[in-house]
């Protein structure tokens, strides 16, 4: 392994949108921190805080609700597209296929001029909500919910999926997960969308790039499985039994550890409390407890904290979200910092092209016929 393996620490990227101290476990946008706009900002303004640099005025923000509100509008190619892929695929893999196909939507999809590429931005944000609701009304059997572009996104989105309005509390759960996702530095998606752009390749191409690597266990595929291991543990009582018989067959935790974050993940911090406050006014928190009991186990047996993928398994299953979309979800949120990214990486543009430590066989290796093999 080189000593740059899995790029651990490497600055590969000039970047002012977002930054994570892994030391102090400090995450901010913009120079914002997370705590002050999980606390006191809503999905819209940080979206607005991404892309333009700045928090919006009133007005501004008022504009920025209703695009984004229009983008969920879809396309009738899409919900084509919804009903198709949503019964051959997963949803992730249907997210993926479908975001790569709407440039034969979208009515800036040859334009690579700035103010283009950010209309792309709004109306994608917009877009994946609506296909992500699409695809669990498909899979459920139910007829599509159309997007009300008036509500906010959270509102909208729980509406679209559930098919009445959500409970004012659970709206803004989902709000401030959604603040918590939108962004991350460089992390994998991120930097696949970056170098995907940094070819000059359009922004569906490079959203294409992320929402497949966001799809893998290690990244935020880890969610689903969190869901998947309190599923398969089951009741509190198991939960000791279980983590260390997994702790013992070497198992990886999902939702745990972090290359970045040497203390709490601060996401985890609001996660953890929004997971408790919802399960107790749900009056259900079977899963909320089995969560905190594995969290002590895998903080005294492995000294690794939870991330950001942990207690958003519980805080979602409450929500009434079934866990083959905690990842799709994650890309609702996420599209907005990996838009944000593509358009910094165009304003600044030079092609991402690493080089590798040969490992292979010496050179010049003799060719052999393939008959005397
Ligand atoms: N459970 C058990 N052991 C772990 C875990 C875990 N969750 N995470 C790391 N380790 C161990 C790992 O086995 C290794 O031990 P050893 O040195 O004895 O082989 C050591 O810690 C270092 O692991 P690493 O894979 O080299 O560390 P990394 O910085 O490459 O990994 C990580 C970061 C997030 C991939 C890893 O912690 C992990 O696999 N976590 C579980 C998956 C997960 O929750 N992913 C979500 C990440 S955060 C949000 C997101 O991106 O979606």
């Amino acid at each position: 392994m080189t000593e740059t393996s899995g790029l651990e620490d490497v600055v590969a990227a000039d970047s002012g949108i977002c930054t994570v101290e892994g030391e102090k476990g400090v995450l901010s946008y913009r120079g914002f921190d997370i705590h002050v706009l999980a606390e006191r900002s809503t999905f819209e303004e940080v979206c607005f805080l991404l892309w333009d640099g700045r928090l919006p005025r009133a007005d501004e923000l008022a504009a920025l609700t209703a695009e984004i509100g229009r983008g969920r509008v879809l396309p009738e190619r899409a919900l084509e597209w919804i009903d198709k892929a949503g019964r051959a695929l997963s949803p992730m893999d249907a997210l993926r296929t479908i975001v790569s196909a709407l440039p034969e939507t979208d009515p800036d999809a040859a334009a690579m001029e700035p103010a283009a590429n950010r209309r792309k931005a709004v109306r994608l944000t917009g877009q994946l909500a609506s296909i992500v609701a699409g695809l669990h009304r498909v899979r459920e059997g139910r007829p599509f919910v159309p997007a009300d572009p008036g509500r906010t996104h959270a509102d909208d989105f729980l509406r679209m999926l559930g098919g009445e309005t959500a409970r004012a509390a659970a709206v803004r759960a989902f709000d401030v997960a959604l603040i918590l996702h939108a962004d991350h530095e460089l992390n994998a998606s991120t930097f696949a969308a970056r170098v995907t752009a940094a070819t000059l390749a359009n922004i569906h191409a490079a959203m294409t790039s992320a929402i497949g690597t966001l799809g893998g266990p290690l990244h935020g595929g880890a969610n689903e499985r969190v869901m998947e291991m309190l599923f398969a543990i089951g009741t509190l009582d198991r939960v000791d039994d279980d983590l260390r018989a997994r702790l013992a067959r070497k198992e990886r935790i999902m939702g745990f550890g972090h290359r970045v974050y040497r203390t709490e993940d601060p996401r985890a911090t609001h996660l953890r409390a929004m997971s408790r406050e919802v399960a107790e006014s749900y009056g259900e928190t079977r899963w909320y407890d089995m969560s905190r009991r594995i969290e002590q186990i895998v903080n005294a047996e492995k000294k690794l904290n939870a991330n950001v993928d942990f207690y958003s398994a519980s805080l979602y299953h409450l929500l009434g979200i079934p866990r083959q979309l905690f990842t799709p979800i994650f890309a609702v949120s996420r599209v907005a910092g990996w838009t944000a990214h593509v358009l910094e990486q165009y304003a600044h543009n030079r092609l991402i092209r690493p080089r590798a430590e040969y490992t292979g066989p010496q050179y010049p290796q003799e060719y052999v016929e393939i008959g005397k093999r």
